[in-house]
């Protein structure tokens, strides 16, 4: 998949980005609103080893986003069983390019690509309650706010509720 859009390029994962990977995604505030699997600090051979993964795993569902280099990712995971006909998202955008609907234009690229071209009927996204710019990014690029998540989340020592949101076919 390679999606050209007016303020970036969603196209697979290279071995290559690693120094562009690191150097955007080696930012704390990031690391605060996602999953604490995403490594932080995030070193070159972090990168080294998430491109390794990126560029073998078939389907191919992480992708770069790129503005003037690999500036962040989103990704797509699909349900499984009586979920097979779901998908979850997830993405993020290094600082220096934040505030340009950059991750607008991105997550509605790909949410609609997905509906597209796969038998999916719903695509979700779970975003922490404290991150009101991913919440707005998802309202503004057509999901549903569904449900808080009451404590559903330990983030940096911090209990926090999520907010749930989707995307129906
Ligand atoms: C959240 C994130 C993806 C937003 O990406 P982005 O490209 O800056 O988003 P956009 O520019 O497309 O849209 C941001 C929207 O949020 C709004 N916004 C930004 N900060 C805000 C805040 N503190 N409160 C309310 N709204 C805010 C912006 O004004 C804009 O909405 P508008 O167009 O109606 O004005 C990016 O900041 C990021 O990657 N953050 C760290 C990782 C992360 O949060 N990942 C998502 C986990 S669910």
């Amino acid at each position: 998949m390679q999606l050209m859009l007016k303020k970036c390029t969603i196209r697979p994962w290279r071995l290559d980005d690693a120094d562009s990977l690191a150097r955007q995604a080696n930012n704390r505030k990031v690391w605060l609103a996602v999953r604490d699997r995403f490594p932080h600090p995030y070193t070159i051979p972090d990168a080294h080893e998430f491109l390794q993964r990126a560029v073998t795993g078939q389907p191919v569902m992480k992708f770069c986003i790129e503005t003037e280099a690999a500036g962040g990712g989103i990704g797509v995971h699909p349900g499984e069983d009586v979920y097979r006909h779901t998908a979850t998202v997830g993405y993020w955008l290094g600082e220096e390019f934040w505030g340009r609907g950059v991750m607008t234009e991105a997550v509605t690229a790909v949410t609609n690509f997905c509906f597209e071209n796969f038998p999916l009927r719903r695509i979700s996204a779970e975003v922490f309650a404290n991150n009101r710019a991913s919440a707005r990014v998802l309202e503004k690029a057509g999901f549903t706010f569904e449900a808080r998540l009451k404590d559903n989340v330990i983030k940096a020592g911090e209990l926090l509720d999520s907010l749930l949101y989707a995307r129906t076919k």
